[in-house]
């Protein structure tokens, strides 16, 4: 890959950065419905009856402070952790009691808090392990795939013979979720995005999303103890406050809720 060529994917993921994200197609059907989700660890139950959708294409943000159950929430969705009650439908299908490996081949896709890459391989050896899934996991497709994962993110392509356990912190989030991208999902979901990376660094990978969402139409779920960083990007959102969903609304309103900004960013 000669560096011409790279510069002109990084102009592409540059100047097409918009805020304003795409609104999802409200007339398809949902992609992604919770209802009355509970579950926990043992006994101690730690989510009460979430309910919340994702539209098809919608970037819909979840906010909570530590330990609210966010991360409890997304193993729930992604089957690794077993609902106690309640229900998960996604393209249609109830997947409630779904394995986590069938649930990314019908297209959900989970890049997990803490990014949890395999350090002593490389960008690329990792990417390769997000395809495992793969419907049709032919040499030819992957290929294609991991060709397809150095177009949206192409600051990897540079350094796909690089070990993972070497890049940055933003790099590593940027591989992490390539990774989830290898399993072409429409659901991606991505948790604590913004953690323990410079607020720069942040701006870059959101931009990256921006620019995926509106090149893929996929559908993300974006889940955050940063409520700002989170909402500006988002359609919708739901607050959760100890296992519960205590708000849920457009984005913008709820970023200009007095008790939200009370709550959550100190005014
Ligand atoms: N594997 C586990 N076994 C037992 N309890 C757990 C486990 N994982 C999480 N918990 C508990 O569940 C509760 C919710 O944790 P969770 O990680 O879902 O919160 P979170 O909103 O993702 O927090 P953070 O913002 O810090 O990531 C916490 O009380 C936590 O101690
Ligand atoms: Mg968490």
């Amino acid at each position: 890959m000669s560096n011409d060529t790279d510069d002109i994917h990084n102009r592409e993921t540059v100047t097409t950065v918009d805020t304003v994200p795409r609104e999802p197609d409200q007339q398809d059907t949902p992609l992604l419905v919770v209802r009355n989700l509970s579950t926990g660890y043992d006994e101690t139950q730690v989510l009460w009856d979430v309910s919340l959708d994702v539209m098809r294409g919608e970037v819909v943000a979840i906010v909570g402070a530590n330990g609210a159950g966010k991360s409890t929430l997304l193993s729930a969705l992604s089957g690794l952790l077993t609902p106690w009650s309640g229900s998960i439908t996604f393209a249609g299908l109830d997947i409630t009691r779904y394995r986590a490996e069938r649930i990314v081949r019908l297209g959900m896709s989970h890049v997990p808090q803490g990014r949890r890459l395999f350090p002593g391989l490389t960008v690329e050896e990792n990417l390769r392990m997000g395809a495992y899934t793969r419907r049709a996991g032919s040499k030819k497709a992957i290929e294609n795939d991991l060709d397809h994962a150095f177009t949206l993110l192409p600051r990897l392509r540079e350094r796909r013979r690089q070990f993972a356990g070497s890049l940055s912190g933003g790099e590593q989030q940027m591989c992490a979720i390539a990774r989830g991208l290898m399993s072409r999902p429409e659901l991606l979901i991505i948790d604590e995005l913004s953690l323990g990376l410079a607020p720069n660094v942040v701006d870059d990978l959101l931009a990256a999303i921006d620019d995926i969402h509106r090149r893929e139409q996929l559908g993300f779920l974006l889940v955050e103890q940063d409520v700002q960083i989170a909402l500006e990007r988002a359609h919708r959102g739901y607050i959760l406050e100890n296992g519960h969903i205590a708000q849920s609304g457009p984005a913008n309103d709820l970023l200009n809720s007095a008790t939200i900004r009370a709550a959550y960013l100190g005014e």
